[in-house]
């Protein structure tokens, strides 16, 4: 096997994954330095060849979920140059966005925003290297620096080696088992691919399919949307296994739980009362859909019965019993969950609208798993380690069992970048002064 290229350089941090997650940090460590007086060398390396958020499901409809107001940095420093509204300053459409009188600006243009800010951080951002693992560098029994090994799309692997590392890695596609034999076929995919894949499909030159869009969420929602408005020659059925499309709760009181005061409330708490809230304000982000989406959903259904054309459906109370692919297409078995009786659809594609499992920092992490409690942070977002694991480990995206439901979302991201940015001086200034220790030790 090919050894990997490794550089001599030990950089302060590396963050895994460039999302909006670690672009916060980017910007709130730029802060930081101002008022530290030195910057840290941080290094960002995402997979994707540019800066994209979740680029393949940004149909043209899709609309952002949380206000505007809760961009990069607002909630922390309204002055700061990379809010969305000096981003739409800078693009000269601030007076055109106020007359669209919104908070809920399109993805497509968030996605914009997004890459706009990043486009600030391009020295410290490296694009095209998949992060594979997270190694400890064990010296004299102590891990003071990590080692951060990557592939790049031409499979050339590379070693780098940091102080301390923030995994900001994402969600990960939920596949149900059912699927699992259909992963290499291009008819059967998750909607985080929904663009890419849907464009190798025969609707996409307007000849007749029948597709299968698995889920009740927001994902599955602007499936049906989208093949609704953009596909013509599609009919399309929405499978879920929940009495009903539901909506997300974003009424103002319950809101209160994705500000950053909530992310104490529920840290402060007992694991069993965390686990509690969170279930509680479930149907605030999982399996619920806009109130908007539904309804326009609803109209079109009931527009089908006015015109006796029926295209699309959408199938409650139905569990996927069995998927398999036949001369006709793919045939799903589905049981209705009320009366237990069975029957069989067959489909020319399947959506998988299925969400997302938060497992990849267990996967980059494991070579350091027996050096951390279990991956459980603490209130900085630190993984606890045993002592001699001095290289500090940070978590984006992976604290919603201790930190709460904004903890995958947009929701506090500029407090959550300081927070982690201060953690992170204290740290390397601690191991700093502990050196400067040792060496004056050493000398006297
Ligand atoms: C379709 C969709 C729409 C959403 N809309 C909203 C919304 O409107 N409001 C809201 O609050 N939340 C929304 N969310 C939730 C979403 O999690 C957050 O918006 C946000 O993307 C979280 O940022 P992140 O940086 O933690 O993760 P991500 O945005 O997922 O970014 C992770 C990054 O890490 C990279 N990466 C992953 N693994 C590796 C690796 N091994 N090596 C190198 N790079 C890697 C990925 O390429 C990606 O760029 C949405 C989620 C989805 C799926
Ligand atoms: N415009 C936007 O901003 C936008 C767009 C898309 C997504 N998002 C965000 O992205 C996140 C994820 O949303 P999402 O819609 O992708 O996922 P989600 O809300 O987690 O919904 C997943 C759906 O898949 C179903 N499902 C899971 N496993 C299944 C199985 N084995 N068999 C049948 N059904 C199964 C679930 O059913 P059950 O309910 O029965 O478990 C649920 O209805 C949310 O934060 C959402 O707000 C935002």
């Amino acid at each position: 096997m090919n050894q990997p290229s490794t550089s001599e350089t030990i950089h302060d941090l590396i963050g895994v994954g460039f999302g909006p997650s670690n672009l916060a940090l980017a910007i709130a460590l730029e802060e930081l330095a101002q008022t530290n007086g030195h910057a840290l060398d941080a290094l960002f390396i995402d997979k994707q060849s540019d800066y994209r958020w979740h680029g393949n499901t940004l149909a043209t409809q899709s609309e952002l979920q949380i206000s505007f107001l809760k961009d990069l940095v607002s909630l922390r420093n309204p002055t700061s140059p990379y809010s969305f509204v000096n981003y739409l300053h800078q693009k000269k459409r601030l007076a055109d966005f106020i007359n669209l009188g919104t908070f809920y600006p399109c993805r497509l243009e968030y996605n914009d925003y997004l890459r706009w800010a990043a486009e600030h951080f391009a020295t410290q951002a490296v694009y095209g290297e998949e992060i594979l693992r997270v190694e400890p560098e064990l010296l004299d029994g102590r891990i003071d620096h990590l080692r951060v090994i990557s592939r790049s799309a031409q499979g050339h692997e590379r070693l780098r080696r940091a102080r301390s590392v923030v995994v900001g890695s994402g969600g990960t596609p939920k596949i149900p088992p059912v699927f699992a034999p259909f992963k290499d076929d291009p008819r059967v995919f998750h909607h985080s691919q929904y663009l890419n894949s849907l464009e190798q499909l025969p609707c996409t030159q307007g000849k007749p399919m029948r597709i299968a869009i698995i889920g009740s969420g927001q994902s599955a929602a602007e499936a049906l949307i989208d093949l609704n408005d953009s596909y013509p020659s599609v009919k399309a059925d929405m499978i879920l296994r929940g009495s009903a499309l539901k909506p997300a709760d974003d009424s103002p009181f319950v809101n209160e739980v994705f500000t950053p005061d909530y992310t104490d409330l529920v840290f402060n708490q007992p694991q069993a009362e965390r686990a509690k809230l969170i279930s509680e304000y479930h149907n605030t982000n999982y399996s619920v859909v806009d109130i908007d989406l539904i309804e326009r959903i609803y109209g079109m259904l009931y527009r089908q019965k006015v015109a006796h054309q029926y295209r699309h459906a959408v199938l409650c109370r139905r569990n996927i019993e069995a998927a398999v692919s036949t001369d006709k297409g793919i045939e799903l078995t589905l049981r209705d969950l009320a009366t237990g009786i069975q029957q069989t659809h067959v489909y020319d594609a399947v959506i998988l609208a299925t969400g997302y499992e938060r497992r990849s920092h267990r996967e980059l992490l494991a070579p350091l798993q027996q050096h951390l409690k279990d991956f459980e942070v603490d209130r900085d977002y630190r993984v606890l380690a045993s002592p001699e694991l001095n290289a500090a480990v940070y978590l984006q995206g992976f604290c919603e069992a201790s930190h709460g439901l904004s903890d995958t979302l947009l929701s506090v991201l500029p407090v959550r970048a300081a927070e982690i940015g201060q953690s992170l001086y204290q740290s390397l200034g601690q191991r700093a002064s502990n050196a400067r220790a040792s060496a004056t030790l050493a000398s006297a």
